[in-house]
């Protein structure tokens, strides 16, 4: 760990732990030895979540054997849809599962300001970690989790899922192999309808839920609907706005297929053009990565479901022989002057979930195919390109400094205040 890093990890932190007491201990329960069958724990329990319960517990070597929410209503269609077996354990708080030390692993499926704290806590307690995308809230958590990941020794998948799947597997492999020459530009494409939320009025919270543990590290805020079950996507407090939801997909696999990490430089613009209701977060959005050699662009609107280059998602690859588009159809080639063609297929959740517990067996991180690396890096891309979008200007990457050179108000951004109970764990 360098001083930079102790002392950014220390601060955002909010502790005067010595760095030293923290790596010891991290250390003392780093390492990912193999396990025959995994009696997994999934977190937070929603649309994903239950998908999540149904996956891992479809898996011939894997025992779901824990849920949490802070909803116990979700909490007990959850587990009403994986069979209600007595011998799963139901949970409020998750730290009671984490400490149950017969649970190898946990999906983290809460609102997205919750990753990063649970994951940290997660592998404090020696955990392997499922975490949905995006993995951090803000930048700086990316880079924190980043270095506790690697420390653990455990293995950490993001569900970035599309990294699974082999019909991108193989676009992505095609792009390495030349066929369309140098590829000078990719455009990552998040178009739907996604319609208005309207003015939610405050009130009191669903009986039994623990609101004040769902806004954890966010300001204490009263409870409306749209604070609350997947609105939070639209408020900075809690969501990334859908390009850190949908958008991380695209933009995670336009830079896997360029091959390339983080930018030098971002320029975006975007705002409400659509909503006029609770939504803090844009319905369009334009961003562009500037690279040494290529530009990734990103390009959102939720009023309309119009395609772009025949996809409402997906990811373009412009070279100078033709182009490469990845959709929900699947991957598509048309070199110069010939005939569009099929190359491959699309997405795979269930492989993503098949990888994670692979290597968990194994003990071997090394090879999962969404790590902490790639997951962060498409983390902090989403969360630069908002806060490009939020500021109003060009940003100067500084990806050795974790920092945008010369902008205060940008730096502010790449991290939060949390609120006092619910800092960071070390
Ligand atoms: N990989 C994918 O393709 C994909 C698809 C959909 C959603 N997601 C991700 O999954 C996450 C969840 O999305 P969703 O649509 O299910 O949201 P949701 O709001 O419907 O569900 C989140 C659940 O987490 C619970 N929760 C929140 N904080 C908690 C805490 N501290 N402890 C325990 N439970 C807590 C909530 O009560 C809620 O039931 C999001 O981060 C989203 O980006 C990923």
């Amino acid at each position: 760990m360098t001083d930079l890093t102790r002392r950014t990890f220390l601060s955002t932190a909010g502790t005067t732990v010595a760095a030293s007491a923290l790596l010891s201990t991290w250390a003392q329960r780093a390492g990912a030895a193999p396990v025959e069958r995994v009696r997994h724990a999934v977190i937070g329990l929603g649309g994903q979540g239950h998908q999540h319960a149904r996956e891992f517990d479809a898996l011939d070597d894997c025992d779901v054997v824990a849920l949490c929410d802070v909803d116990p209503e979700r909490l007990a269609h959850a587990h009403k849809e994986i069979g209600g077996g007595s011998g799963i354990r139901l949970e409020k708080e998750f730290e009671r599962i984490l400490e149950d030390a017969t649970i190898d692993s946990v999906s983290i499926v809460t609102a997205d300001h919750w990753h990063t704290p649970i994951a940290l806590h997660a592998l404090k307690a020696g955990k392997h970690v499922y975490v949905e995308k995006p993995c951090s809230h803000n930048v700086l958590e990316g880079k924190i989790l980043l270095e506790a990941a690697d420390r653990s020794g455990k293995c950490v998948q993001h569900g970035t899922q599309s990294r699974s799947s082999p019909g991108i597997q193989e676009a992505v492999a095609w792009l390495a192999e030349g066929h369309l020459g140098k590829v000078r530009l990719a455009k990552a494409i998040n178009h739907q309808m996604r319609g208005p939320i309207g003015h939610a009025a405050v009130e009191e919270p669903p009986a039994g839920v623990d609101y004040d543990r769902w806004l954890g590290p966010a300001p204490k805020a009263p409870f409306t609907k749209n604070r609350w079950h997947y609105q939070w996507h639209w408020n900075w407090d809690y969501g990334c706005g859908d390009m850190g939801n949908d958008g991380i997909h695209q933009v995670d696999q336009a830079r896997w297929g360029l091959g390339v990490g983080y930018p030098k430089a971002i320029s975006a613009s975007g705002g409400q053009l659509f909503y006029d209701d609770d939504h803090q977060t844009p319905d369009t959005q334009m961003v562009t990565f500037e690279y040494d050699d290529c530009y990734l662009v990103y390009e959102m609107r939720l009023w309309t479901s119009y395609k772009l280059e025949g996809h409402d998602n997906g990811v373009v690859f412009y070279g100078d022989k033709g182009i490469l588009e990845n959709g929900r159809e699947g991957c598509f080639y048309t070199l110069t002057g010939g005939e569009r063609t099929r190359l491959s297929g699309g997405i795979d959740l269930p492989a993503n979930v098949r990888n994670f517990i692979d290597c968990v067996k194994a003990g071997t991180p090394g090879k999962l195919h969404a790590p902490m690396k790639e997951a962060v890096a498409s983390a902090t891309l989403c969360h630069l390109g908002n806060i490009a979008t939020r500021v109003g200007r060009r940003l100067h990457w500084d990806a050795e400094n974790w920092t945008c050179t010369g902008d205060g108000e940008a730096n502010k951004l790449l991290t939060r205040e949390y609120r006092k109970g619910y800092e960071l764990p070390v």
